[in-house]
């Protein structure tokens, strides 16, 4: 066998625990897989004496970053700190001490990905990313080698564990929002400042670093339009699913013409297709290639043990070399194929509307007038009885309509004085 592998870890949370039990305790496995053995010799943390859950030998934790990356015996650092500020600088630090990288880091890799990309590829290194995008589902290896022949024209996901568990819970167990997210908390899903998760950052993150893969090209977060889950209430939830739908956060991006849209936002998807069934904190990801077709994969997406599965996984390839063949191959810090992003405003698709309204004569008829007027027609009304203030909730499917159209119609709507609170939308079955 080649000479071992070594590893410094760059931080010991959920994942990095997740890690450490893999590289422990089937070191046998994971050689052979290698074709080396695979050695860990630091671990970063920044305090030594915190309670942990995982079982690091205390020989291995060091505050010292530098020792770490400067030791001989390190070839690979594994950055699972995240966030953008001390793991950037953590990475750029490894890359030009000739360390090749492994991060689950989609912040980073969203936000500076061509600046990282193009660091490794000064110094000659290699990054692999595999744990930072839906967890255990391996779909930046799908992108990178298993659909690389194909022009891909739609990519699809659930790709925000917390998000999705969520929404389950409010959806199957009529839970509340807050006890949901608690929850997700607690079982390690989400984010160390849950808000990246709930307003579709994470999701917009993720959705950014899948598009660099599968298009070729590069964007900032801030260019994803993005709606989060906080305003999702339990009546949409109800009403969707009298509309035979559930609602889901949904990451999109369409190629049409080299124009891609990109949308992070929740979206009405209808009971019976593959993506309505993805409950809990798991992740799925649709991916249309132009020569395969439709494909769908589907998995844990966030967690120790799931991600910890996707970073290992990072690490064997750099043992075998796979991943700096693949990394050089893919020139990811110099995007080339001239795809322009476009505004959503062109988006075809149905929508649901939420309107509160007085309920008095007149106001469905001027709805619906101030829909007509953007060429907006309805496919399916649900009005239950008036609450106790006399408003009412008023929920309109429509007919396929562009996204721009739908939000000017909106405009008009939200002037009118039969509303009680503004219109609330969200797309159907894209
Ligand atoms: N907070 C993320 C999620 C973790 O809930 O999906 C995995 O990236």
């Amino acid at each position: 066998m080649s000479e071992p592998l070594g590893i410094a870890l760059l931080g010991c949370g959920t994942v990095g625990g997740g890690v450490v039990q893999l590289l422990r305790n089937r070191s046998d496995h994971l050689a052979r897989r290698a074709g080396r053995a695979l050695e860990l010799r630091h671990v970063v943390v920044r305090d030594i004496s915190k309670q942990r859950s995982c079982d690091v030998p205390r020989g291995l934790l060091t505050t010292d970053l530098a020792k770490a990356i400067s030791d001989s015996r390190v070839n690979v650092v594994v950055e699972l700190v995240g966030g953008t500020t001390w793991a950037k600088d953590a990475v750029l630090a490894a890359l030009a001490a000739g360390k090749d990288v492994v991060t689950a880091n989609k912040a980073l890799l969203a936000e500076f990905g061509t600046e990282v990309f193009a660091a490794a590829h000064h110094h000659g290194r290699a990054i692999a990313f595999e744990g930072s995008v839906a967890g255990g589902i391996p779909i930046i290896g799908v992108l990178t080698q298993g659909l690389a022949a194909n022009r891909i024209t739609r990519l699809q996901g659930i790709l925000n564990g917390t998000c999705n568990f969520v929404l389950s819970a409010m959806t199957d167990d009529k839970s509340d929002y807050n006890t949901a997210l608690a929850e997700a908390q607690r079982l390690g899903y989400a984010e160390a400042d849950p808000t990246l998760d709930v307003d579709g950052s994470d999701a917009a993150h993720k959705l950014a670093v899948l598009a660099r893969v599968a298009f070729d090209v590069a964007m900032l977060p801030k260019q994803i339009e993005r709606r989060g889950i906080v305003d999702v209430s339990p009546l949409d939830i109800r009403l969707a699913g009298e509309l035979g739908c559930v609602i889901k956060l949904i990451a999109d991006a369409q190629l049409h013409d080299n124009e891609l849209t990109l949308l992070v936002a929740p979206v009405l998807v209808r009971r019976g297709t593959p993506l309505a069934d993805v409950a809990g904190a798991y992740n799925a990801v649709r991916v249309v290639g132009d020569a395969v077709g439709d494909t769908l994969f589907y998995g844990a997406g966030a967690g120790a043990m799931p991600t910890a599965s996707a970073v290992v996984a990072d690490i064997i390839d750099m043992a075998i070399g796979r991943a700096q063949a693949t990394f050089k191959a893919m020139r990811l810090w110099e995007p080339t194929t001239g795809i322009r992003l476009r505004s959503n405003d062109d988006v075809v698709s149905r929508f649901y509307i939420r309107l509160t309204v007085a309920d008095k004569p007149g106001v469905l008829a001027e709805a619906s007038g101030l829909l007509a007027m953007e060429q907006i027609s309805i496919a399916e009304v649900i009005q239950h009885e008036a609450t106790n203030d006399g408003s009412t909730a008023l929920a309109i499917a429509t007919h396929l309509v562009p996204a721009g159209k739908l939000r000017a119609a909106l405009d008009r709507i939200n002037q009118s004085d039969s509303l009680r609170e503004p219109a609330v939308y969200y797309a159907m079955g894209l």
